[in-house]
């Protein structure tokens, strides 16, 4: 036995998770890690989740503008137009166990969706809008449904006068946000609706490189941001709180994760490890979270707190090593003071991403090039074949 030694093969290194590559340019999202800002489309993220409707965020996102006030209103009312799903999706969601993961739904109701349309790639933007205004329309109604069909509540019809936020909220829980949870889903779903090249939106382009078409490109984005180490992790950061059960326990809870050499969810992130401002989303989410868990007190107050005093208690013993509080942390927080239970999590993350995967999708494409990197082989060549008789 030799071990390979193709001279192509040899001194070429190895990017381990792609870390620190380019792979592509973008005018969608920029991470700028000296001034600890996020810019959608040359927009500072923070002024954006101030000023700024998720209806005008999507659209910039997607058309790489802000809208003029004609432009908005056409499309919030195609979003609001399209909010109706159809009655067998219904009695899909009604086939699936009460305790199914509602990230696996989400995919099931896009592929399900996909495969009646018979949908696929014929190159046109307005086919490829169409789908996407869709899907963004119709996945939150998705999951308030499923909700609802899950607790044996009777499903609530979408309002006309809502805007995307709210017009989820009121249909999962039944009752219109008020203005300080109204701040919250809003404030979540544009801080989730881009982050440059996430995995999820690494997978979507990669899927999306085969002339592959749009559904299957989102379907694929989903799978990606199941994982604890994506988009679950703002489902673990609530168990793992409410594990913890009291802030008295939250020296000895990291002190334990870090002696096992466990990762603690909520903390870490590749792109901010070697910035010492952090992740920038933040500070924004916790002052959103400490404004209505002050709001709530109780048990969501203390939730608040143990999750504050993990960011002190990590970051002291692991932010040399660049481990500080990422996106999840706070939003998983604030999705717990909103009352959802912590498996909608990333389901909730994915009905706001889509806008990010679409728009990336769709510039991708502009300059297609199937992506197909190289590993490197490290292991035996030329061994010799044995009869399945001989082998021991
Ligand atoms: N808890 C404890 N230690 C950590 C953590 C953590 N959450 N994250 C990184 N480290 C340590 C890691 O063990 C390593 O230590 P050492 O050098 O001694 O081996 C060091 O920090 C550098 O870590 P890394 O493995 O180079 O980090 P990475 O860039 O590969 O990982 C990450 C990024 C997000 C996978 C990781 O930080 C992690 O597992 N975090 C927990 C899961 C999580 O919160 N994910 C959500 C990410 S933000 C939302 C999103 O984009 O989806």
């Amino acid at each position: 036995m030799s071990l390979c030694q193709h001279a192509d093969e040899q001194g070429k290194k190895v990017f381990w998770g792609l870390e620190g590559l380019y792979v592509n340019e973008t005018e969608i999202c920029y991470i700028d890690n000296d001034s600890g800002k996020i810019y959608y489309r040359g927009y500072d993220l923070e002024e954006l989740v101030k000023y700024a409707s998720f209806e005008e965020v999507a659209y910039l996102l997607l058309y790489g503008k802000l809208p003029n006030a004609r432009e908005l209103e056409e499309f919030s009312r195609q979003l609001r137009a399209r909010r109706f799903i159809d009655s067998s999706v219904i009695d899909l969601l009604k086939m699936l166990p009460a305790d199914a993961y509602p990230i696996d739904v989400l995919r099931l109701s896009i592929d399900y969706y996909c495969t009646r349309k018979k949908f696929i790639n014929t190159g046109s933007l307005k086919d490829n809008y169409e789908l996407a205004i869709d899907l963004i329309s119709k996945l939150p109604v998705v999951l308030a449904y499923f909700y609802r069909i899950s607790k044996g509540l009777d499903v609530v019809l979408p309002r006309e006068e809502f805007d995307h936020p709210a017009n989820f909220y009121y249909m999962m829980m039944g009752r219109e946000p008020d203005p300080v949870e109204y701040e919250a889903v809003k404030t979540i779903f544009i801080i989730y609706a881009d982050h440059s090249l996430a995995n999820s939106t690494f997978t979507a382009i990669t899927v999306a490189s085969t002339l592959s078409d749009l559904g299957s490109a989102i379907i694929a984005a989903l799978s990606s941001l199941k994982g604890p180490l994506h988009g679950g992790a703002n489902r673990e950061v609530v168990n793992m709180i409410l594990e913890i059960g009291d802030e008295e326990n939250v020296e000895k809870f990291v002190k334990e994760k870090i002696e096992r050499k466990e990762r603690i969810m909520g903390f870490g992130h590749r792109v901010y490890k070697s910035s010492s401002r952090g992740d920038p989303r933040v500070p924004i989410l916790k002052e959103v979270a400490r404004k209505l868990a002050e709001k709530k007190g109780g048990k969501y107050l203390k939730v608040f707190k143990i999750a504050e005093r993990l960011e002190n208690e990590v970051t002291s013993r692991l932010g040399s090593k660049g481990v500080r509080p990422n996106v999840d942390l706070y939003a998983g927080v604030l999705l717990y003071l909103l009352d959802i239970p912590p498996d909608y999590n990333p389901a909730i993350f994915a009905i706001s991403r889509i806008v990010g995967w679409v728009a990336h999708v769709l510039e991708y494409w502009k300059h297609n090039r199937l992506i197909r990197p190289l590993e490197r082989y490290v292991g035996p060549i030329g061994l010799k074949y044995v009869p399945l008789s001989e082998r021991e």
